[in-house]
């Protein structure tokens, strides 16, 4: 399949590009800095243009079976003002922009895997959340809202959409593990705030899987929760991280007063979470190599 991918120089779009371009796929990059390492691959070719803005790569962007839309300025800053709207300025006008690339072409099926996060939720407490739960009120979910919005307009030019509400990505080169890591092997890490809040994760090659399941199965379409199946607590996070990382558990929790103060409202993310369920995946028949924390970070950084 001939794949266009948006975003593909991020941590996600790095092993997905190289993971897709392995199982034969051909992949096409679009990156607004050619100079960015990209994984090699005689199946993996960069187009250098700026998707936020309209121009010549949306026709080509159009000629492809498949489009994943990943771009997007990172989440992880002090959200002031100016922060919030490049956040929210990157994800739309990309996304309003394939969907015009995709409003150009001649009718043919195309898949569009558009990203998203389980942010989409809000923070809803205890409660299991899946695909057919409402979003939230805050900052991010408002954002997933209207990403998704967005990109569900492709239904109107014949587009196969799948909004990938994605979890917290574990993996080798990157993400949240890249950070927590280095601080839990220099006994630094700890629980945040109350420590109850959910986590929803799914490892790296798990996320990979899912994109070749749903391409796989196209009759699958619409919210799918990209998480596995068993959600922690902050707290037990914390313990198995130390576990893993053979360390001892932090004594003390990090309070979330500190946190508010340093990070302002983006400390929300951190304090409050999702626990949310990837149900269709499951009804459908997906087998996780990693259902649980323990095995997935025993595989990553045991
Ligand atoms: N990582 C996670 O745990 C996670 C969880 C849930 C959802 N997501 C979502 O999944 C997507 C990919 O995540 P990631 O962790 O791989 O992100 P990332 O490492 O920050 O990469 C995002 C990519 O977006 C492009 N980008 C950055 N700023 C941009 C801007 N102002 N305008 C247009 N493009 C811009 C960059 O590509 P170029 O510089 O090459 O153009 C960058 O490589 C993001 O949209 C993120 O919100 C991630």
């Amino acid at each position: 399949m001939r794949i266009f991918l948006t975003g593909g120089s991020g941590f996600i779009g790095r092993f997905l590009t190289f993971a897709l371009a392995e199982q034969g796929h051909e992949i096409t990059v679009l990156s607004r800095n050619l100079k960015k390492p990209f994984p090699f691959s005689p199946r993996v070719f960069i187009l250098e243009a700026d998707p936020t803005k309209t121009g010549a790569w949306q026709k080509i962007a159009g000629d492809h079976d498949a489009i994943i839309n990943l771009a997007g300025f990172s989440i992880f800053n002090r959200w002031t003002e100016k922060v919030k709207k490049e956040i929210f300025d990157s994800r739309i006008l990309t996304t309003k922009n394939l969907v015009e690339a995709l409003s150009q072409r001649e009718q043919k099926k195309i898949h569009f895997f558009s990203a998203s996060g389980v942010g989409y939720y809000g923070f809803q407490g205890d409660n299991f959340l899946d695909e057919i739960d409402g979003p939230g009120y805050d900052f991010l979910a408002r954002l997933a809202s209207a990403w998704e919005q967005t990109a569900v307009a492709a239904e109107k030019f014949g587009a196969r959409v799948v909004l990938c509400r994605i979890g917290i990505v574990l993996g080798r080169n990157g993400g949240a593990l890249a950070r927590l890591t280095p601080l839990f092997k220099c006994c630094l890490g700890a629980s945040l705030g109350s420590g109850k809040q959910w986590f929803s994760w799914i490892h790296e090659q798990d996320l990979t899987n899912i994109f070749l399941f749903l391409l796989e199965n196209p009759e699958l379409e619409g919210p799918v929760n990209f998480t596995a199946p068993n959600p922690v607590r902050n707290r037990e996070l914390t313990q198995t991280l130390s576990a893993v990382l053979h360390k001892p558990y932090p004594p003390l929790p990090i309070p979330e007063f500190l946190l508010r103060l340093t990070l302002g409202e983006s400390a929300d993310m951190l304090l409050k979470g999702q626990r949310a369920l990837p149900k269709k995946l499951l009804s459908n028949g997906f087998l996780f190599k990693f259902p649980t924390l323990s095995i997935a970070l025993h595989d990553l950084v045991g």
